[in-house]
C-alpha cells in the first residue's frame, strides 16, 4: 500500500466555474484519487477555494457584500457543486483560513531568515478619494499601446499587452471612478527567485517522467528573456493575509497583505492541516503528508492543473518550499492540461458563454458530464465541447454500450431464470476467451490510470464495456436457453458477475452509475479485479440481484438544440 497525496489547483472564489475549469484540474484529480483508493492505497486529496486578490474584492463589491461574507457564501456554493459532481476531496479548504494565515506568514519569515526576501521601493497609483493604492484591476485607463479605453492596470484586454498602472493614459479608479490620483512611493517585498534558479533547474531536470506540456512550460519560464524574475509577493489591499515575519510584525509593511499567488499554493498544506482540525486529528497527522522529517518521505505527491498554472507550480511555489530551508514535500508528478473550448470559441466567464457547473447539473446527472469531460480531456492539445459530440458520446458509450448491457442481462435473467444468479455448468471457450481478454485489457487500463493518461484510460474502459456486449451478442443466451438451458445459465452467471466488475472498474469515472450497478448486484465487494477468473466468480449461484433503473437515458435532438441555444451567451 502506497501513500498518495493529491492536490487540485484551487478554484478562485469569484463565481461558479465552467466545465473547462473543472476538466483542467478538479475532475481529473478526482479520477486519480478514486482510482488510487480503489487500488487500496492511502490517499489524501485536497482542494480549496482561492479567496484572496483583487478578483475576490471586486466580485464582493459587485455583489454588494463585505468580502469575508461573500467568500464564505461562495465557498459553500462551490463546495455544494463539488459534492454534486462527486468530487471526493478529503478536505475542501479555504485559503483565507487561520491555518493558511499562519503558514503563509511562517514561510515568509523563513524566506527572510534565509536572505531570500528584499524590499523594493515602487511608484504606485494612489487614489486620494478612495484613500488607497490601486493595484491591478482597481485602475483602468487608455492603453498606451492600442488606444483601447478600458485597459486594466495589469493588462490590456484588447491587445493583451502587460501593463503597469503607471502606463495608463487618463487613468481612473474602478472603485469610485475618481481621477483624483497621484503617484506615491510604497515599499513591497520581493521573493528572490533568481537566487534559487540553479536549484530549481536541477530539480526540474530531475523530473524526466513529467508530461512534455509541464516541462516545456517550466523550461520556457526558466530560460526565456531575462530568465527567472524576482517576484513581488505583497500588495496594498485590505483583504488578504497580513504581511508578518512569522508571528512578528514586519516593519514598514503595515497594512499590506501577501499577493494571492504567494498564499494560494501554501493552502495545499494548510488545507491538509484544516482536514486534521476538522477531523479531530493532531498536527502529526497532517505533517506525515508534508514533512519529510515527519513521515512524508514515502509519500508520492501529484498535482493537477491547467497549463496557465504551471509556472507558479514549477517555479514560484517550489522556490517558496526550497527557500524555506525546511523539509517540506515537493511535487513528484505534475499533470497539466490544455484548454477545453466551447462550441467554436472559448468558454467565457465574463460573457457567460459555455456551460457552468450549476447549469450542467441542472440538466443532467454528474456522471454524464464526468464521462464526456474525462474521455475528452484536453491532454495532448486543446479540445472542444460541442453538443453534437456530447450527445453522441452519452448516447453511444453510456446508453447503448454500458447501460444496454446491464439492462439486457438483468432483464433477461429475471424474466427467464429468476432473481438469483443462475447455476449453469462450467464456462466454455467463449467465456474463457472473454476472461482472458478482460485480463489483458484491465492490465492496460491500470497502466493508463497509473500514468494518468486520462483519455486512453477512458478508451480502454469503453473497450472493456464493448467486449461484454460483443460476448453477449455472440453467445446469445436468448437462443441457447431453448436448446441448452445450462449453457444459457452459465452465460448469465458470467454476465451478472461482469456487471459487478464493471462497477468497480467504472467507479472512478462514473461513481453514481457504479453504485447503482453494485447495489443491483446485491454486493458491497469493491475488491479490485486483479484476478479476473476469481472476480468473475465472486457472485455465486443463488445470490440475489435486482434489475436497476435505467442507468442512462439518451439525449434527444430537441434537447440538444435547446441547450445549444441556451448556453450560447449571457447566463439567464
Ligand atoms: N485560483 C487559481 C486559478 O484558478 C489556481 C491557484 S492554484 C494554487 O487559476 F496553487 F495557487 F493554489
Ligand atoms: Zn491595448
Amino acid at each position: 500500500m502506497a501513500r498518495i497525496l493529491i492536490t487540485s489547483a484551487i478554484p478562485y472564489i469569484n463565481g461558479i466555474k465552467h466545465l473547462g475549469n473543472l476538466v483542467g484540474s478538479q475532475l481529473p484529480a478526482d479520477l486519480f484519487a478514486r482510482y488510487m483508493r480503489a487500488r487500496g492505497n492511502e490517499v489524501m486529496f485536497i482542494c480549496a477555494t482561492d479567496e484572496h486578490g483583487t478578483p475576490a474584492e471586486l466580485a464582493a463589491a459587485k455583489a454588494g457584500k463585505p468580502v469575508a461574507e461573500y467568500c464564505a457564501e461562495m465557498h459553500e456554493v462551490q463546495a455544494d457543486l463539488a459534492r454534486g459532481f462527486r468530487l471526493s476531496f478529503d478536505h475542501f479548504g479555504r485559503s483565507s483560513s487561520q491555518r493558511n494565515h499562519r503558514l503563509t506568514q511562517h514561510f515568509a519569515g523563513q524566506l527572510a531568515d534565509h536572505g531570500l526576501i528584499r524590499e523594493v521601493s515602487e511608484k504606485m497609483i494612489f487614489s486620494i478619494d478612495d484613500n488607497r493604492f490601486l493595484p491591478d484591476r482597481y485602475i483602468e485607463g487608455t492603453c498606451p499601446n492600442c488606444g483601447y479605453d478600458s485597459a486594466r492596470g495589469d493588462q490590456c484586454d484588447n491587445c493583451t499587452k502587460q501593463l503597469d498602472p503607471t502606463d495608463l493614459i487618463n487613468p481612473h479608479s474602478t472603485i469610485s471612478g475618481s481621477t483624483n490620483l497621484e503617484v506615491r512611493e510604497t515599499k513591497h517585498l520581493y521573493l528572490m527567485q533568481r537566487a534559487l534558479r540553479d536549484k530549481l533547474e536541477a530539480w526540474i531536470d530531475s523530473k524526466a517522467d513529467w508530461p512534455v506540456l509541464t516541462t516545456s512550460i517550466a523550461k520556457k519560464w526558466l530560460n526565456d528573456g531575462d530568465g527567472l524574475q524576482d517576484r513581488g509577493i505583497t500588495r496594498d489591499l485590505h483583504w488578504g493575509i497580513p504581511v508578518m515575519k512569522g508571528d512578528q510584525p514586519w516593519p514598514g509593511m503595515e497594512g499590506k497583505v501577501f499577493y494571492v499567488w504567494f498564499d494560494a499554493p501554501i493552502e495545499y498544506i494548510a488545507g491538509t492541516a484544516e482536514w486534521a482540525d476538522a477531523n479531530g486529528k493532531q498536527d502529526a497527522d497532517w505533517e506525515r503528508w508534508w514533512r519529510t522529517d515527519k513521515g512524508a518521505e514515502d509519500v508520492t505527491y501529484y498535482q493537477f492543473m491547467g497549463k496557465d498554472n504551471v509556472p507558479f507550480h514549477t517555479l514560484s511555489f517550489p522556490a517558496t518550499i526550497l527557500g524555506s530551508g525546511e523539509p517540506w514535500k515537493l511535487v513528484d508528478y505534475l499533470k497539466s492540461f490544455n484548454y477545453l473550448n466551447y462550441d467554436g470559441g472559448q468558454f467565457s466567464t465574463s460573457r457567460g458563454r459555455g456551460v457552468f457547473m450549476d447549469q450542467a447539473l441542472s440538466i443532467l446527472p454528474s456522471d454524464y458530464w464526468r464521462w464526456w469531460l474525462l474521455s475528452h480531456a484536453p491532454e495532448s492539445a486543446d479540445s472542444e465541447f460541442t453538443w453534437e459530440n456530447f450527445q453522441a458520446s452519452v448516447n453511444k458509450d453510456l446508453a447503448d454500450v454500458l447501460g444496454n448491457f446491464v439492462s439486457r442481462v438483468t432483464k433477461f435473467a429475471k424474466s427467464k431464470l429468476g432473481e438469483t444468479v443462475p447455476e449453469g455448468g462450467e464456462f466454455g471457450p467463449q467465456e474463457t476467451a472473454l476472461i482472458a481478454e478482460l485480463g489483458v485489457r484491465i492490465r492496460d487500463y491500470e497502466g493508463y490510470m497509473n500514468a494518468i493518461e486520462v483519455r486512453k484510460a477512458a478508451a480502454e474502459l469503453r473497450a472493456i464495456w464493448v467486449i461484454g456486449n460483443e460476448y453477449l451478442q455472440a453467445a446469445a443466451p436468448w437462443s441457447a436457453i431453448k436448446t441448452d438451458p445450462a449453457r444459457a445459465e452459465a452465460m448469465i452467471r458470467l454476465s451478472l458477475n461482469l456487471i459487478r466488475v464493471y462497477a468497480i472498474l467504472s467507479q472512478p469515472f462514473i461513481p453514481d452509475a457504479a453504485q447503482a450497478m453494485m447495489a443491483a448486484m446485491g454486493s458491497d465487494d469493491w475488491t479490485w479485479p486483479s484476478d479476473v477468473p476469481e472476480a468473475i466468480r465472486a457472485l455465486p449461484a443463488g445470490h440475489a440481484f435486482t434489475v436497476p433503473e435505467n442507468l442512462f437515458r439518451k439525449i434527444t435532438d430537441e434537447e440538444r438544440a435547446d441547450w445549444q441555444q441556451r448556453f450560447a451567451g449571457k447566463r439567464e
